[in-house]
């Protein structure tokens, strides 16, 4: 009786083939009904081996390995060694893909943020280097200002008085005294606001030929007057067989000018300067040579930003506003020239300026 019994269910076990069409069906159905849409391939595995299935992308030992994987009839009494594997081949382009909104939004959001902190970072640095040019230039320029107009006043306290009123020579070298701080004050003025004009591009410009030899020697004049309490050198080696250039007289003597400025003020002790001038096929070059403490490969990139001054520990022994290679640098612009500067630290500086014959061509 019971060996019939089993021979019946074993019989109505078998009866219940497994019909590929009918699981694929049943699985698609579930699966869109879980949310699922992506395709999948399925195999039904029978004592460890793959029996059947879909294997249209995957391999038949894939199903062995899949992550999906269920007991078919697991209520049977005799076969219970069916298993049902399911493969989705899309697997990780589905769930990317899925997600792709998300992700792409946080990435989008992640770089809008670094973006706006790296720009930030920025502003408060370039803020930072402005704010503290600023207050240099001020400091500066107290500083500069603040010798003449003691001078100036020194003078006149020393006129009126009583023992020097009446001497009349005495007079004559306090008044010298003041006119001469006064055309300082007066110099440094038309610095600052040449540099403002330059900003509004509205500098004024007379241009003419030029001979740069005579503009040379006559900066050197005014130079050697300016500094004749200091021991000063200056060597001219005036070359250039074709020295005449179309340009504006005032301002290339004022970048002349600043130059020997810069070689006699930065250079300790008794200043040596050479100036030398050349032709090329285009126009002149003017070399301006000192022998004096020499700049860093860094401080040189930033000579020609404006208010740029070599910081030495807030001393202030030789005084400027940073803007004397501001001002040179927009005057040979002006003229389409262009200028190389060449320094060790210690040895000396050498500014090669290149300036066309006729900018204009
Ligand atoms: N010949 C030089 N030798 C060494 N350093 C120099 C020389 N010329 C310029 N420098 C450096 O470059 C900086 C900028 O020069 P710049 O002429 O623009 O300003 P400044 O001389 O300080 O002031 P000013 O506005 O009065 O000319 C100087 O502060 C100095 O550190
Ligand atoms: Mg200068």
């Amino acid at each position: 009786m019971s060996d019939k019994m089993i021979a019946e269910v074993y019989q109505w076990e078998k009866t219940m083939e497994l019909n590929n069409n009918e699981v694929f069906y049943v699985l698609q159905k579930s699966l869109h009904y879980s949310g699922i849409e992506t395709p999948f391939e399925f195999a039904v595995i029978r004592d460890g081996k793959v029996q059947d299935g879909t294997f249209k992308k995957s391999d038949k030992n894939d199903f062995l390995k899949s992550n999906y994987m269920v007991q078919l009839f697991p209520d049977n009494i005799i076969q219970q060694n069916l298993i049902l594997s399911v493969i989705f081949p899309e697997r990780t382009n589905y769930v990317l893909g899925s997600m792709a909104w998300l992700l792409s939004g946080s990435l989008l959001f992640s770089f809008i943020i670094l973006a706006t902190f790296a720009m930030s970072l920025f502003f408060i640095i370039r803020q930072k280097k402005i704010s503290e040019m600023k207050s240099d230039f001020l400091n500066n320029m107290t500083h500069e200002f603040k010798t003449p107009i003691a001078t100036i006043s020194l003078a006149a306290d020393t006129i009126t008085n009583p023992k020097v009123i009446n001497d009349e020579t005495s007079i004559r070298h306090f008044i010298g005294m003041i006119k001469k701080e006064n055309s300082r004050m007066n110099k440094k003025v038309e610095t600052i606001l040449q540099i403002a004009s330059l900003d509004k591009k509205e500098i004024d410009f007379k241009f003419e030929n030029v001979s740069m030899h005579s503009i040379i020697e006559r900066s050197v004049e005014t130079i050697e007057i300016q500094v004749h309490q200091k021991n000063v050198k200056i060597t001219l080696n005036l070359r250039a067989p074709e020295p005449v250039i179309y340009g504006d007289y005032e301002h290339l003597t004022n970048l002349v000018n600043n130059l020997l400025d810069n070689g006699i003020k930065y250079s300790p002790g008794a200043p040596e300067i050479t100036v030398e001038t050349k032709n090329n096929e285009k126009g002149i070059i003017l070399s301006v040579e000192d022998k004096g403490i020499g700049m860093t490969k860094n401080v040189q990139s930033k000579i020609f930003e404006r208010f740029y001054r070599q910081s030495r520990g807030n001393v202030h022994d030789v005084k400027g506003f940073g803007l004397g290679l501001n001002y040179v640098r927009a005057i040979i612009d002006a003229h389409k020239g262009n200028v190389t500067v060449t320094s060790e630290p210690g040895k000396g500086s050498r500014f090669d300026i290149f300036l066309p014959y006729n900018w204009e061509n």
